[in-house]
């Protein structure tokens, strides 16, 4: 089966599908399969090491795949219309580069990371780790669109938390900065635990497996000489673990786009620029269509 969607937003840009040594051991005739916009993939590496990608039925048709950031992305028309977001802070040499595998979870991607911008979800879901329920403002940040990317930034975030990361030792008042790449790729800075003047950064690759499922990659982008990657790793399937039953519990599975249908607040300035944005975009990939939306 080709893809389900026929969605440009989707099928015209690059759309990952792993971390990078998920290739390892495969070849052409015994390649690693995974799925995307309801297609199976095949992937492999060639002779070279050029990673390489077909459709997974049996047209087998080639698709072009490339490695940026230790990770799979493949354009599912072959002609991308912009090329893969810039990510500086992976060639900083200082910074550890950790992988923390894929998180399913059966809900659309756009809620995925709709949840990663929600920063008033924390004293809540993680409870004692980003916040705790006596202190559960979200204080006022600003929201905008760069002009020249099309991403959207959000700046001057805070919030007090008791571990903000699995080095922290005591609470904090953590800083923040939120950037949406693409509809499905997101990522944060946030106050580094050993360094005062650097922020360590976190991405959200999230595959489109679906409409309704995806895979959420995370990629740690951090300043830590002092735990191991397991501890880095278990940290953050901690949190993962506590965020998948509340977006898995969703009676839409679909992002709506109708500001109507979830009532959002001052708080939510990411999450309504995030849904303008799609909307702007003309995304049907992942949200309700328009007249379920508006069903009262
Ligand atoms: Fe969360």
């Amino acid at each position: 089966m080709t893809f389900t969607s026929t969605d440009p937003n989707m099928l015209n840009d690059w759309l990952t599908v792993g971390p990078v040594p998920s290739l390892q051991g495969c070849s052409q005739a015994a390649p690693r399969t995974t799925r995307l916009l309801g297609a199976t993939v095949a992937l492999w590496a060639d002779a070279s090491g050029t990673p390489q990608a077909r459709l997974g039925d049996a047209s087998g048709a080639a698709l072009r795949v490339e490695a940026h950031y230790g990770y799979l992305w493949v354009c599912p028309s072959g002609q991308p219309v912009r090329p893969l977001f810039t990510l500086p802070e992976y060639a900083e040499p200082a910074r550890r580069l950790v992988d923390c595998a894929g998180f399913g979870v059966a809900v659309s991607p756009l809620r995925i990371v709709e949840n990663f911008l929600d920063m008033a979800h924390f004293p809540y879901v993680h409870t004692n780790y980003f916040g705790t329920t006596a202190d559960t403002e979200v204080a006022e940040y600003r929201v905008n669109i760069d002009d020249n990317t099309g991403e959207i930034w959000a700046n001057e975030c805070r919030f007090p938390q008791p571990k903000a990361s699995a080095a922290a030792s005591g609470g904090v008042m953590a800083a923040y900065r939120y950037r949406v790449m693409q509809p499905c790729t997101a990522m944060l800075y946030k106050t580094c635990v050993h360094r005062a003047d650097e922020l360590d950064g976190i991405c959200l690759f999230v595959q489109p497996v679906d409409d309704e499922h995806a895979i959420g990659h995370v990629l740690l982008l951090y300043f830590e000489d002092e735990l191991s990657d397991a501890e880095m790793i278990s940290f953050q399937h901690m949190i993962f673990a506590q965020d998948k039953p509340i977006l898995e519990n969703h009676v839409i599975k679909r992002l709506p786009l109708d500001m109507k249908l979830e009532t959002p607040t001052r708080a939510d300035a990411m999450s309504v620029t995030y849904r303008r944005w799609l909307k702007n975009r003309g995304q049907t990939f992942g949200v309700l269509p328009p007249a379920e939306s508006s069903r009262p």
